[in-house]
């Protein structure tokens, strides 16, 4: 049901935001930037000093701004205490739920904790508080908590609210979200009460037209993960089309172009490379898969599996390539590899295709350089074996192959000639298909991009 945007006036609106990582370190200062006072609540210690400092945890582009202006304006903090959060009027959910060790399933345990940290905390004598959950989290989740808060005796009502933002854009994305999704509970009095509480807290973006869908439960829970798993299968699909194209002299980018043209289809997400990681996309939809085998439904999702599949078998290509490169032997050749962050304007190593490519090439034996000009240090610190530095000029000298698996600006920027002068060998592996091939051919490099030809020349030549 798609509702005309009510013009709501704006009042500021007590919150809390349990878990204070990417999602929820931006959503509560994106609400305190709304007129609300917001409260962070986080129990890593080191965290929510440095969010009181106004030193970000993570690299997120704009946030370091938005934290210092909304700590100023004295309607934003951050604290370990849970009592602190007992007179909110909404406490939105925004812990974790990563893939559980071994299985495809979710790690509802911090999701679990920060329920309790609610029922233990909250204050509804003077009247109901609302949970707004963000976490993704498997279809049923938002009922379950529901029922628990029924049985703790509190007035609490459930809304499932997802929240759709991506890393590198989290402050543009929480601010103009593309729509805003309510999940309600079934008791009419208590939606009602739900949707007039969050319509307050988002009176101004819904003042600006931005849609908002009434839901139930389930099907806010299901938004969140379908959506996740539909730009997952586009991005399979395209690079699927890659390996076409590898086998018949064609070219993957001007496919998608070509394809994209079309409406139905588009244009976005159809960058085939060595594919999509992160705290996201590749755990969502195992949980998806695995709930579904739960329900019972399991073979409604079997297609998963092989959008999973495709993906990982990118990684293992670009390896291939870069060994086929080396005469298929990584000992006693330099490799370098530029990105180790799953995207760029990112600092997250999680689930990073460029971060598995390196490793997989470091454990062939390679002698492996990697930068990354966000994640080194994160890198430095999570695997202290590999080589990191900090340029791409000390990554390159004397390499036998260059691998680029993150497309940050400044890599697609290269100067091919600049950076043939550095390298023993000119060898590139353009993971992310950023870099014009004729461009590198022409300076001397062999070019390998996913599903690509070194320019039109090369393309003819397998006709
Ligand atoms: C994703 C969803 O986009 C977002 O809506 C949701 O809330 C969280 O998960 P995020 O994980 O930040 O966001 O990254 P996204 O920009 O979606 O990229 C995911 C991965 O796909 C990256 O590794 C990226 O490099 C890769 N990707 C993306 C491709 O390989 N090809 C593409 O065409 C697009």
């Amino acid at each position: 049901q798609l509702i005309d945007p009510v013009k709501v006036r704006l009042s500021s609106v007590r919150i809390s935001v349990i878990g204070c990582g990417y999602l929820g370190a931006v959503h509560a200062a994106c609400m305190a930037s709304l007129g609300h006072q917001v409260i962070g609540l986080d129990v890593d210690e080191a965290k929510v000093a440095s969010l009181n400092s106004g030193v970000p945890p993570f690299y997120e582009p704009g946030f370091a701004e938005l934290l210092d202006e909304q700590l100023a304006g004295g309607r934003l903090e951050f604290t370990t205490d849970p009592g602190r959060i007992a007179q909110a009027q909404i406490h939105f959910i925004a812990v974790g739920t990563p893939q559980l060790a071994g299985r495809y399933a979710a790690d509802l345990s911090y999701v679990r904790a920060a329920v309790q940290t609610l029922i233990e905390n909250v204050d509804t004598s003077k009247g109901p508080a609302v949970i707004a959950g963000k976490s993704t989290v498997p279809v049923g989740t938002a009922r379950h908590i529901q029922d628990l808060c029924d049985e703790s005796g509190n007035d609490l009502i459930v809304v499932w609210n997802p929240e759709f933002l991506r890393e590198g854009f989290a402050v543009t994305d929480t601010v103009h979200p593309d729509r805003i999704v309510y999940g309600l509970p079934d008791d009419p009095d208590r939606a009602e009460v739900g949707r007039k509480v969050l319509d307050e807290c988002y009176a101004e973006l819904l003042a600006t037209g931005i849609p908002r869908l009434l839901t139930n439960h389930p099907t806010a829970e299901l938004v969140k993960v379908a959506a996740n798993s539909f730009l997952a299968t586009k991005i399979s699909f395209i690079n699927a089309m890659a390996q076409l194209c590898d086998a018949t002299g064609g070219d993957v980018t001007q496919l998608a172009e070509a394809i994209g043209y079309d409406d139905r289809i588009g244009k976005k997400f159809l960058r085939a490379g060595v594919g999509f990681g992160g705290g996201c996309l590749p755990k969502d939809i195992r949980a998806f898969m695995a709930r579904a085998g739960e329900l019972g439904v399991d073979e409604a999702l079997t297609f998963l599996r092989e959008v999973d599949a495709i993906n990982l078998r990118q990684r293992d290509k670009a390896v291939e390539m870069a060994s086929n490169l080396l005469g298929g032997r990584f000992v006693g050749h330099k490799v370098a590899v530029l990105g180790a962050a799953f995207k760029p304007n990112s600092d997250d190593l999680r689930d990073s295709p460029a971060l598995e490519v390196a490793q997989q090439i470091w454990s062939r034996g390679a002698d492996l350089v990697i930068t990354d000009p966000a994640a080194a240090d994160a890198l430095r610190s999570k695997l202290p074996n590999l080589n990191v530095v900090d340029t791409v000029a000390e990554a390159v000298a004397g390499a036998d192959v260059v691998l680029l698996l993150t497309e940050w600006q400044e890599y697609r920027d290269l100067d091919p000639r600049e950076l043939r002068a550095l390298v023993r060998t000119p060898n590139i592996v353009d993971g992310r298909n950023v870099l014009d091939p004729q461009r590198w051919a022409d300076a001397g490099w062999t070019y390998r991009g996913m599903g690509r030809l070194a320019g039109p020349a090369a393309a003819r030549a397998q006709v």
